[in-house]
């Protein structure tokens, strides 16, 4: 494993794209103390103020594109429970891609890459937790370690119970059904009523489960499920 610090960058998914296209091993790792042009999903910007776990991670998986999707809730999956070991209270996932701490948004996954016909060429997965964050630097319906249990958490430390759970579950990246219920088991939303904003239109029914592909199964009033790629989740 091999680590690049930075003080201040851009986004550690950037560099760790660029690391990656010039052939950087595999489990090359960028952390940053601070972003500047943090990434979230659907091209948004993530807060990545000092005191946070910013960091990204080259994978170069032996998986087909279309499981592409699976790594996303692999690396959740680790993320939750390095999260979850290391502050002692129970850390939840949201579709398709957020940890929660307390029924609030206290981290993010964001996975991009390159895939080359059916072969993923490479993956990185960006991970991003507020843990010694203010309240007053978190964006509305988000949390932080610090804001829930009022103690500060080494990042360093998190970050390597990360990369180790990481790299000693890299083999179930082949069992698809395995990572898929182990997030569900851990989903907020399990079996409750939710809407889903889309550019489409919104969709409301009951959360029902995660398909192969990644999409969120949603069981409307009308007796039919939805199989739904993308969207903003809301429940209560
Ligand atoms: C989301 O929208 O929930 C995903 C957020 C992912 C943020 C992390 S922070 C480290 C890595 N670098 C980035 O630019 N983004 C990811």
């Amino acid at each position: 494993m091999h680590t690049v610090r930075h003080k201040r960058v851009g986004s550690t998914n950037a560099e760790a794209l660029k690391l990656a296209e010039n052939g950087c091993l595999e489990w090359t790792v960028v952390v940053a103390d601070e972003q500047t042009a943090g990434r979230g999903r659907s091209g948004k910007f993530w807060d990545s103020p000092r005191g946070g776990l910013w960091c990204s991670i080259v994978l170069r998986p032996n998986i087909t594109s279309v499981n592409l999707p699976v790594i996303q809730f692999f690396v959740a999956n680790s993320a939750r429970r390095a999260l979850e070991r290391a502050i002692g209270t129970r850390v939840r996932v949201k579709w398709p891609n957020d940890l929660i701490l307390d029924g609030l948004k206290v981290g993010g996954i964001l996975v991009e890459g390159r895939l080359v016909g059916a072969r993923i060429e490479f993956a990185v997965a960006g991970v991003g937790i507020n843990l010694n964050v203010h309240s007053s630097s978190l964006m509305q319906g988000a949390t932080s370690t610090f804001n829930i249990t009022g103690r500060p958490f080494n990042r360093d430390v998190i970050l390597a119970t990360l990369l180790e759970d990481l790299e000693s579950s890299y083999p179930d990246i082949h069992n698809k059904e395995k990572i898929l219920r182990e997030w569900w088991e851990n989903c907020v939303h399990r079996s409750k009523p939710v809407t889903v904003v889309r550019s489409e239109g919104s969709i409301s029914g009951i959360s029902t489960g995660i398909s192969p592909s990644g999409c969120l199964s949603v069981k409307t009033s009308k007796g039919n499920t939805l199989e739904i790629p993308e969207g903003s989740l809301h429940f209560s």
